[in-house]
């Protein structure tokens, strides 16, 4: 029964996903969630044994969410950032003391006061955003990150890679074909 529920709650968040990329293409940046496939290889060598700060931008309809949640210790917490009311709604369904849902802009990232997260995991379509937009998330990032934080981003084509090696010193690459589309991970180290 219970597994039911889930799918069928899997269901109508994908269906509310592709409406509100219908309705705002630029902002969503894609027609479907992420597959499973690409979320376990983000977030694959999080070391999830011990406690953890997740910070996450651009939560959907929270399947980065679910799957951090589902591995992350009793003590770890998780700042899901998103600014799409239909993806809010579906994030505030899920219910867990150690989520916090920002339902705001990542603009206002540099108002956060907490800077002690382990790993920041970003879907936030950047080929859709301006530059000088871009360049102020990348240092709120950094500043938001600890010393040995990690940043993980994903994207359809390489347009960031190598913006993204320059303002944090490295970027390693994968790939994950099985995604609709397939996508380009970047894994940074600080
Ligand atoms: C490609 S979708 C990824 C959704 C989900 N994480 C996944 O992997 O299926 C990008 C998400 O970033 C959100 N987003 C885009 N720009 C944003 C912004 N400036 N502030 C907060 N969220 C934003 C969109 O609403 C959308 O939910």
């Amino acid at each position: 029964m219970a597994d039911l529920c889930q799918k069928m709650t899997s269901r109508m968040n994908n269906v509310k996903y592709a409406i509100a990329a219908v309705k705002s293409f630029k902002n969503v940046g894609s027609m479907v969630p992420s597959s499973s496939f690409l979320v376990k290889k983000i977030i694959k060598d999080i070391d999830f044994d011990h406690e953890i700060a997740i910070l996450e931008l651009g939560a959907g309809t929270g399947v980065i969410t679910r799957e951090v949640l589902s591995r992350m210790s009793d003590n770890s917490v998780l700042y899901s950032y998103e600014n799409n009311s239909t993806f809010i709604d579906s994030l505030k369904n899920i219910h867990d003391d150690r989520l916090i849902i920002k339902a705001e802009n990542v603009s206002n990232l540099n108002l956060l006061k907490d800077d002690y997260f382990d790993v920041v995991i970003s879907s936030l379509p950047l080929a859709n955003m301006a530059k000088g937009f871009k360049n102020k998330i990348y240092k709120d990032i950094k500043a938001k990150l600890k010393d040995t934080g990690v940043y993980l981003q994903y994207q359809y084509l390489l347009f960031d890679y190598n913006r993204i090696g320059k303002s944090f010193g490295n970027c390693k690459l994968e790939f994950c074909l099985l995604n609709m589309p397939p996508a380009f991970i970047y894994r940074t180290k600080m």
